[in-house]
């Protein structure tokens, strides 16, 4: 219809000069016309320059009062033109909307006196507002000040209008678009030869496909892996949640009474509730040195209990993976190594804006022989510094596996100010020593939390809107891949 219609209509004329009117006068809906007008600019048939207006349309309210006129003439309609009426009875003959805006409107306006009784005060009255709508209605310009007080009375609105102007013939034009086969079905290999065929839009993009996507976590972590590859780390193996105490608390010279052991802070397990196997004369070094010390140390002087050492548990941190790692080093002739891991850890904590019940902790550690602390915080500025944060401070720390120990700061650019981002120290003798590694080997070892790093990076400031049921699918599938720090070298 539409098309027919503009076609025919530029066969014999210059121009349309504008959709909305073409489309009024040839009775055609507007929406349809600017369909047509699209497509056919598409293929060159026609040119077109697109055209914004703004325009006046009444609200449903306006209608009604365009229509059967002003509330405040009906009220004014309804008092008698001499004496007067009680407001009671006024408002019994009245329409309750009618009533309420009609007394406001007629009073604001001075044509009535209200109070228990209502008069009138002029004898004539004219209805500005239906006039004023209709005119809009019409199409006509109105003075300022009625148009402001009918958007104030939400009588009308702006709406916004697009449609087109100039229309004209295109290089392409034709009275009737031609009709190309698009598809080889079997009626058109049939008649191939009276057909023509569409050509192929070579250009065209296809569908955005449906693929996998990395969360952010897993693109952080990859940063964080190269890092440590490019300076030389090994990944520790960290495929076991399940953990004995032995191994996440003993084996770090944390003592059985220490707050962290308790259920309110640690997840236990049920079922199994105790491990298996420990290796069985390292537990013995391990009792020893939590009763009565040795290698320089007195020991915490408490009898340590074998039945606690076995609970198994949720790991805490990683760090007993690196308790692990190093035990199984201590086996062999010395080497040197530098180790690492990015896995997930669970503290039985409240969860809130900035914690879960679970996160992963990113676990760095180097052990050789005569290492100081001078070389941890070497070895911390250079990591630091290739995740692009080159300005550290140290705290002192206490832990209970660690000595001395250091939480690290850095100074956040964004935040302005010094924010903590990790945790570190050097393994005590007390770690150490039972393992049999050499009297001279250091170790040197920090943690931090890869969360912490992604929110920042990904400016995300609700931990549940990164990790767990609430996450937003859309973030997973838009987000950009990540680039901490410096340049790989
Ligand atoms: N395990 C420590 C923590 O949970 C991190 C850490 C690792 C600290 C190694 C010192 C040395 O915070």
């Amino acid at each position: 219809m539409a098309e027919t219609a503009i076609l025919g209509f530029l066969q014999n004329n210059e121009s349309i000069p504008d959709s909305g009117q073409f489309a009024a006068e040839h009775n055609l809906d507007h929406e349809e016309v600017k369909n047509v007008i699209k497509s056919l600019q598409g293929f060159r048939y026609i040119e077109a320059k697109e055209l914004k207006r703004e325009t006046l349309v009444l609200t449903d309210e306006g209608k009604k009062y365009a229509a059967e006129g002003s509330p405040e003439i009906h009220f004014f309609s309804a008092i008698p033109e001499e004496g007067s009426i009680s407001k009671d009875d006024l408002e019994k003959k009245l329409d309750p909307s009618v009533f309420k805006i009609g007394s406001t409107q007629a009073a604001k306006k001075k044509w009535v006196a209200m109070g228990k009784q209502v008069s009138r005060k002029v004898q004539h009255v004219e209805d500005k507002v239906k006039e004023s709508l209709l005119q809009i209605q019409q199409g006509l310009e109105l003075d300022k000040e009625s148009l402001n007080s009918l958007k104030t009375r939400k009588l009308i609105v702006t709406q916004g209008w697009i449609g087109y102007s100039d229309i004209q013939k295109g290089p392409s034009y034709a009275p009737k678009r031609k009709i190309f086969a698009t598809d080889l079905t079997r009626e058109n290999l049939q008649n191939w030869k009276e057909l023509e065929f569409k050509e192929y839009n070579f250009n065209a993009k296809g569908q955005p496909l449906e693929a996998g996507h990395l969360h952010p976590l897993l693109k952080v972590r990859k940063q964080f892996k190269d890092i440590f590859c490019q300076m030389g780390f090994e990944e520790m193996p960290t495929n076991n949640f399940v953990e004995s105490s032995f191994w996440n608390f003993d084996a770090l010279f944390q003592p059985q009474q220490h707050p962290a052991r308790d259920s309110h802070d640690t997840f236990f397990l049920k079922a199994p509730s105790t491990t298996r196997e420990l290796p069985e004369d390292y537990v013995e070094r391990v009792k020893q040195v939590h009763e009565s010390g040795g290698y320089g140390s007195r020991g915490y002087n408490y009898e340590w209990k074998r039945e606690e050492a076995n609970k198994n548990l949720l790991r805490t941190h990683t760090t007993a993976v690196s308790s692990r790692m190093l035990y199984a080093l201590a086996k062999g002739p010395f080497t040197p190594k530098k180790y690492f891991s990015i896995d997930r850890v669970f503290r039985n904590e409240a969860v809130d804006r900035t914690h879960l019940a679970e996160f992963h902790q990113i676990e760095g550690l180097i052990c050789d022989r005569g290492l100081t602390l001078g070389d941890l915080i070497g070895v911390l500025q250079e990591f630091f510094r290739r995740l692009g944060m080159p300005q550290l401070r140290f705290k002192p720390a206490y832990n209970p596996y660690t000595e001395p120990s250091m939480e690290i700061f850095s100074y956040h650019e964004g935040l302005e100010k010094w924010v903590e981002i990790g945790n570190s120290g050097m393994f005590r003798p007390e770690m150490l020593q039972p393992m049999g590694l050499p009297e001279d080997v250091r170790v040197i070892a920090w943690g931090l939390s890869l969360e912490r790093p992604t929110m920042i990076l990904y400016g995300i400031d609700n931990i549940r809107d990164l990790f767990g049921h609430k996450v937003d699918l859309d973030l997973i599938k838009r987000n950009p891949i990540c680039r901490v720090g410096i340049e790989s070298s």
